[in-house]
């Protein structure tokens, strides 16, 4: 499975160290020595690139600096020589105007840094939200073994008895707060009690979906996406996956490997299962395009109609966190409970996925529900089509009021965010339950980032008559920890002209997820004539990444990557011959 085991001068790192007679080994062993070390403590030895997105902006990711260290304790132990290398870390809470605008630059600084130094494996450390995606297209592209280090959830939020989930409840509980059901004061005191630790959020939103597609890809050590981030197996796993990365060194076994339609196919069914985040569309199809696998929006809802819904976890389940996930099994009881609908013959990290999953066990039917209870019959995730959206969008059809499933209502435009939150409460505007709310330039160039705008506010008057959820659509994303009747990524995006760009305001739009459908009734001649008067919104960045980034990132249907960093084509390693 894992291939011939390779000699130390096979070893990458054998170019920069090993090869007599060249100044620039002799220079490179000089170097060495400046660092302090001795031959005989790298050379010979597999070198394993720790890869940190830690840093102290990132809650998510705070912990990091000391599980780099268990990384480390765990090479050495193994015969391997790390390195550690701080990367960008992407701080879903700080960084602004969203993380997603980084996830390309993150990922080609993974590939450059694991191609133009002398590494053989490499440990890749990350979990919140876009981290996960980002450094494994790095690797990917890069090809060198890698294996990942979720990041863990969280520990469970608190508030007066009442258990909190990060993101979900921040949502839930400022709508209660606009609605005049929470003070100031109670409001505050929340605040401290829902984000209790360090580590990713503990809900099924991006992170917990991204890192369980991570594992269920085969890219981490079995069971471990969901060990909680302080739990002190969590260290020990980060050790484990330090000496696994010295015995990937010596087999070769490279992501490419590993990454096969099989794995992608596994990992769309384990998300759909889980009823994950949307992101995870995106995400997963941009990782797959890296690896020259053609995973589309199609296999999405086609795998989506086979896998009910399992994990009972917030928000797509009612009741459950991470925690509890884990305690329940984790992951491989997860996968145990549907091996067939996976591919469990292909290989992982460390071993089959047959082998990982064989033995495993539910400890609690309602975390993780049996097949004949499932939380939902069918995958969480609906791919929608229609003269609003050609190229596709998704809805979370799960975690949204089910009367709304099917609904035909009049579109209330919102040209921006900016204008949207201006005037959502301006009773000028005549919402009510039953207006489609629409926003547009929020895609991956108009955002710019595509940022997380899907979930639209309720307007005030409504949340105060009891409404909670309503028609929306947009071509944004939305946090996977949100939920609601959310038509999110609409593609074409609006800001290149797709067809959110013509709505307005009165429109009748009809949302129809059993169909599959999204369509402005509004016929083809009055639409010519609302695009021949179209007009390109002013370009969002002159100059710098910002510039780079507008030039190539792709729609949400690809998976937003930059076309040159998607495109096949080999790099040359430095020292290939
Ligand atoms: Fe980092 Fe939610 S803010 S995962």
């Amino acid at each position: 499975m894992t291939g011939r085991r390779r000699s130390p001068e096979e070893l990458r790192s054998h170019q920069w160290y090993g090869t007599e007679g060249q100044l620039r080994t002799w220079s490179h062993n000089a170097r060495m020595r400046q660092l302090g070390y001795e031959d005989e403590e790298y050379r010979g030895r597999p070198v394993i690139a720790v890869l940190n997105t830690w840093s102290d902006i990132n809650p998510c990711h705070v912990h990091l600096r000391e599980r780099a260290q268990a990384v480390k304790r765990g090479v050495w132990q193994a015969g391997g020589f790390p390195l550690e290398f701080p990367v960008s870390t992407l701080s879903e809470t700080y960084q602004k105007p969203t993380p997603m605008l980084y996830r390309n630059l993150l990922a080609l600084e993974t590939e450059e840094l694991l191609r133009s130094y002398p590494v053989d494996a490499a440990v890749l450390l990350g979990g919140c939200d876009k981290s996960t995606p980002a450094l494994l297209m790095g690797a990917a592209s890069a090809d060198i073994p890698s294996i990942f280090v979720p990041a863990g959830p969280m520990l469970p939020g608190h508030w007066r008895g009442e258990t909190l989930g990060s993101g979900t409840d921040m949502w839930k509980y400022w709508d209660e707060h606009r609605a005049g059901n929470l003070t100031d004061c109670e409001l505050r005191e929340l605040q401290g009690g829902l984000a209790r630790s360090p580590g990713h959020c503990m809900t099924m939103g991006t992170a917990s979906t991204m890192t369980a597609a991570a594992e269920a890809l085969g890219m981490t050590l079995s069971g471990a996406s969901s060990i909680p981030a302080v739990d002190s197996g969590h260290e020990r796993m980060a050790a484990a996956s330090g000496r696994r990365a010295v015995e990937l060194a010596w087999t070769g076994l490279a992501p490419s490997r590993i990454l096969t339609r099989e794995a992608f196919e596994d990992a769309v069914t384990t998300v759909l299962g889980l009823g994950g985040s949307t992101n995870a569309v995106i995400h997963l199809i941009a990782l797959a395009r890296r690896c020259q696998v053609d995973l589309t929006l199609d296999d999405f809802d086609r795998i989506a109609r086979t896998v009910p819904v399992l994990a009972n976890v917030r928000p797509g389940g009612e009741t459950y966190l991470m925690e509890d996930f884990h305690f329940a099994g984790g992951l491989p009881a997860f996968l145990s409970r549907i091996p067939d609908l996976l591919h469990l013959d292909r290989p992982t990290v460390s071993g089959t996925l047959g082998e990982r999953i064989a033995g495993a066990q539910v400890h609690n039917d309602d975390v993780i529900r049996p097949r004949d209870n499932p939380v939902a019959a069918e995958g969480g995730v609906a791919v929608l089509r229609g003269n609003l959206c050609p190229d596709g969008a998704v809805i979370k059809h799960i975690s949204a009021e089910p009367h709304l499933l099917k609904h035909t209502g009049p579109a209330v435009v919102f040209d921006d965010y900016k204008a949207m939150q201006r005037t959502i409460n301006d009773p000028d505007l005549g919402i009510t339950a039953d207006s489609v709310l629409v926003l547009r330039n929020s895609g991956p160039k108009g955002g710019p980032g595509m940022p997380e705008y899907g979930m639209l506010p309720i307007p005030d008057h409504l949340l105060k008559q009891g409404v909670r959820d309503m028609v929306r659509i947009s071509d944004a994303r939305m946090s996977g920890t949100s939920y609601g009747a959310c038509a999110l990524h609409v593609a074409p995006e609006s800001y290149v002209g797709g067809p959110l760009a013509l709505v307005r305001t009165g429109d009748l739009i009809t949302l129809d997820v059993e169909a599959r459908t999204l369509q402005l009734n509004v016929d083809d001649e009055e639409l010519e004539r609302r695009r021949a008067a179209w007009t390109p919104p002013p370009t969002r960045y002159e100059r710098g990444y910002g510039a780079l980034y507008n030039d190539q990132v792709g729609q949400a249907d690809t998976g937003c990557d930059f076309e040159f960093l998607a495109r096949p084509g080999e790099v040359r390693d430095p020292y290939a011959g």
